[in-house]
């Protein structure tokens, strides 16, 4: 029997979050470079695409890449744009027959040519799709998002068009580049770290956090339908108590 067959289809988060961790080790395990750890993590993201199309989650959030992963070596960093481009330019026939629409978070300004123009083309022929938004996180964090959050509406109160009493929690949001989706209710980190690595601070503020010692390579759509049940037995409060929940 598959964890799907338990999942209660109507209460399934509509956006999840993933720290795609572990390609290095899963690579480096096998005696492979870590490169190769990347291209096969490949297959489990579609793997976990395929997973929200079943599932009806509407929004998945990748984080592919994020501003300290300039630092790696040259050789990585380089293997993994070209790795980008390639995916995102295969794919996109896959995502369109999906009803998947592709966006992205972060500073695209400050990726290679051919990323961006990968990117444009994909999100231009997948913008119709309604099924699964597929957000990829690239030269992305958190960190760096909130800094052009506040940067802008500074400007604007300068500017006189923002009110400091008037600045909230919504206009925190539509200062965020992740504006245009919802919060995520359920975030998935693989390869036994426990931690947020500067991605989506604000946005994960009340969500479900699920972590596994699998390595991302090795994580199959049976790893995300048991990680989907889990957030299903959780009972999400959000700084009430049980009894105020029915
Ligand atoms: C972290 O593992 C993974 C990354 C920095 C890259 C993840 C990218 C992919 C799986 C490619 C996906 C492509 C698209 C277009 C969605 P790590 O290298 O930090 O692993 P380690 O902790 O074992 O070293």
């Amino acid at each position: 029997m598959s964890a799907f067959d338990k999942i209660n289809l109507s209460k399934t988060p509509k956006h999840i979050a993933i720290i795609m961790d572990g390609n290095g080790r899963w690579a480096q395990q096998q005696g492979e470079m870590r490169l190769f750890g990347h291209t096969s993590g490949v297959e489990a993201v579609r793997e976990v695409l395929k997973g929200c199309v079943e599932l009806g989650v509407e929004y998945l959030t990748l984080y592919a890449f994020s501003t300290e992963n300039w630092n790696r070596p040259k050789e990585e960093v380089d293997g993994l744009m070209n790795l980008m481009v390639e995916t995102i330019s295969n794919e996109v026939e896959e995502l369109h027959k999906n009803g998947v629409r592709l966006h992205s978070i972060g500073d695209e300004a400050q990726l290679p040519e051919a990323c961006r123009n990968a990117l444009i083309a994909g999100k231009k022929s997948t913008a119709a799709n309604k099924k699964v938004n597929l957000i990829l996180a690239l030269n992305y964090s958190a960190r760096w998002e909130l800094i052009q959050a506040t940067k802008s509406i500074a400007q604007k109160v300068k500017e006189h068009q923002l009110e400091v009493a008037d600045i909230n929690d919504q206009v925190i949001h539509v200062h965020l580049c992740s504006k245009d989706f919802p919060d995520p209710e359920f975030m998935i980190r693989t390869s036994g770290e426990y931690r947020l690595s500067n991605f989506l601070l604000w946005q994960l503020a009340y969500t479900e956090l699920y972590f596994t010692d699998i390595l991302w390579p090795d994580f199959t759509k049976e790893d995300f339908y048991n990680a989907v049940l889990d957030y299903q037995s959780r009972e999400r409060r959000f700084g009430m108590v049980s009894e105020q929940l029915t």
